[in-house]
């Protein structure tokens, strides 16, 4: 059976400045939620820019665990704020430590959903990961995003104390790559391109990964909700087409007349292909196709290139 709708819902929604929560919460939005949207907001134009959504801009600082702007009768949190700051102590405060803080301030919530990544495995070459897998530094190699995997697996356990600790139902889903009309990897790889800036694939080709459109995002949040227990359920968040950056660049070229070059190097993320089964034991189905994803993207994107 599916789930309720999310509507007529509070929602306190964080990293509504960053590339995914933003059309998250314009989605929430029109669904009829009222949305709290929270970033920093260090600069006035980011928080006109979210309130021009429709959603109501809430300033924290997960670092600090400054949450004294966070309303009362919250229903749910949409956690997918995440620091990226490339200092260990600061990223470990902001996405671990203050991931449980915030669960206490919210203790009473009908649940917190969690977003974690795919970058929490441990490379294991072509073998799709699943949830049970062991855990890595997936982004070492990168040359970039140092504390990404590391901060992203201590967030998780954060999450499960915190929802131990404070009777929290709680669920974590791991997002592979996320895109959308407006954003995502393949758009940068273009936008790189035409600044003459190289792709990096693993030379353990074919570089796989799963994407998960901004439409999947959405409609999949009532299904994981769902799930939110004590102890937290994990799941793997993301579509079941494995699709290489190979194959995908090949696509990304015929729509948009992009040569991408790509450069193999270990200086980059290793092939990550994701198994969804457990996510879809739910019920849920992905309803945007990576190629038709793409289209939108080239044509929305980079209209003057788009070869419709
Ligand atoms: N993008 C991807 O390819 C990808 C792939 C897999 C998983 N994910 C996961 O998806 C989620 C969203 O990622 P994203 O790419 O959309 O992130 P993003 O664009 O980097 O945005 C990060 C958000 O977090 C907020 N933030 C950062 N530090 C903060 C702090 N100390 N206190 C409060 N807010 C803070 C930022 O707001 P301000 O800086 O304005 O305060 C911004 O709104 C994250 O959990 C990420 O790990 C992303």
């Amino acid at each position: 059976m599916s789930p309720a709708p999310l509507t007529g819902q509070r929602i306190l929604l964080t990293g509504v400045t960053g590339q995914v929560a933003g059309p998250l919460s314009r989605k929430l939005v029109a669904a009829g939620n009222t949305v709290f949207g929270t970033a920093r907001f260090a600069d006035a134009d980011s928080r006109a820019k979210v309130e021009a959504d429709g959603v109501i801009p809430v300033a924290i600082d997960l670092e600090t665990a400054d949450f004294d702007n966070i309303p009362d009768d919250i229903d749910y949190v949409i956690n997918m704020a995440v620091a990226k700051s490339n200092d260990f102590d600061r990223d470990l405060a902001a996405n671990a430590e203050g991931v449980a803080f915030l669960i206490e301030k919210v203790a009473g919530v009908k649940a917190f959903f969690h977003c974690s990544s795919c970058a929490v495995y441990e490379p294991n070459g072509h073998v799709a990961h699943v949830e049970t897998d062991p855990l890595g530094d997936n982004h070492r190699k990168m040359g970039f995003m140092p504390t990404y995997s590391i901060s992203k697996i201590a967030a998780e356990t954060a999450v499960k104390y915190a929802s131990r600790r404070f009777g929290v139902p709680s669920v974590i889903a791991r997002l592979d790559v996320p895109y959308g009309p407006n954003h995502g990897w393949p758009q940068m790889m273009v936008t790189l391109a035409q600044m003459g800036i190289p792709t990096p694939i693993s030379p353990d080709a074919p570089n796989t990964h799963c994407f998960l459109h901004d439409d999947d995002i959405f409609s999949s949040i009532p299904y994981l909700l769902e799930q939110a227990a004590v102890p937290t359920p994990i799941y793997n968040w993301c579509a079941p087409e494995l699709v290489s950056i190979e194959e995908w660049t090949a696509e990304l070229t015929a729509l948009t007349g992009v040569e991408i070059p790509l450069v193999i190097t270990d200086a980059c993320v290793p092939p990550n292909p994701i198994d969804p089964s457990k996510l879809l034991g739910l019920g849920w189905t992905p309803s945007v196709s990576w190629r038709d994803g793409f289209r939108k993207n080239a044509e929305t994107s980079f209209p003057d290139l788009f070869k419709g």
